[in-house]
């Protein structure tokens, strides 16, 4: 039975997803769940723990908040979520995904998001693993090209230097790691639908989905 206050949204990093994630909460009024972000968090507790046991205890200690459709992460009540952008964690975060005890650590607390307020999920194994019964499934990609681009504006507003080259380099390498890992690989959904954001704005995405959405939802 198809779920239908569940979209998930999967793809390669900054194929776009996060800005759709929030687009599409923010008009649907749903909640946001922004999972590579549980996962950055994860590595930023597992760096101080080097143990899994420990790393738990500590993420769960983190506050975990939805506001104004967006996810942010406090500890002791200050805002890290800016500290988890940081490309070093993307890189220690994209190891860490890749084993069995990180991803049973993080799968409840996703799963508990859900409810009938609505949940958009953003990631990589969203409508595959976490959300198998999703009503909407999208697996959103972009040339590397693109996605380095975009990321490397990101970056540069967030006021961290970065080269081009190398940008597009660990992207390329990170999509392979993902892509290639045996535990829950970045890969669509059978019953997802993709989109090519390259040539797309922000808001012809929004609107390709909205329109995906709503015939899902259509009542018969
Ligand atoms: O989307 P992001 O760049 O914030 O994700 C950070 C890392 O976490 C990335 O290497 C992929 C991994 N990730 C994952 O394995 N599964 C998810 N559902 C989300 C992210």
């Amino acid at each position: 039975m198809k779920n239908n206050n569940i979209i998930t949204i999967d793809g390669p990093s900054a194929s776009g997803k996060g800005s759709l994630a929030k687009a599409l909460a923010k008009e649907l009024d749903f909640i946001l769940l922004d999972s590579g972000l549980l996962y950055r968090a994860y590595s930023y507790c597992f760096e101080q723990s080097q143990n899994h046991v420990k790393a738990k205890n500590l993420f769960l200690n983190l506050q975990i908040n939805s506001i104004d459709h967006q996810m942010y992460v406090f500890e002791s009540s200050k805002d890290i979520t800016s500290i988890l952008r940081d490309e070093n964690i993307a890189k220690s975060a994209s190891i860490l995904s890749g084993l069995k005890e990180t991803r049973d650590n993080l799968i409840s607390f996703q799963r508990d998001l859900a409810s009938d307020r609505g949940l958009v999920a953003d990631g990589r194994d969203m409508g595959t693993v976490v959300f198998p019964d999703a009503g909407t499934k999208i697996f959103l990609v972009a040339d590397a090209e693109v996605r380095a681009k975009r990321r490397f504006l990101e970056l540069q507003n967030a006021g961290q230097g970065v080269n081009m080259r190398d940008l597009i380099d660990d992207i390329r390498l990170r999509d392979e790691a993902d892509k290639a890992r045996e535990i829950s690989p970045l890969m669509p959904a059978n019953d997802s639908i993709e989109v090519n954001s390259s040539n797309l704005t922000p808001q012809e995405v929004l609107e390709i989905v909205l329109k995906i959405y709503k015939e899902n939802t259509k009542e018969d």
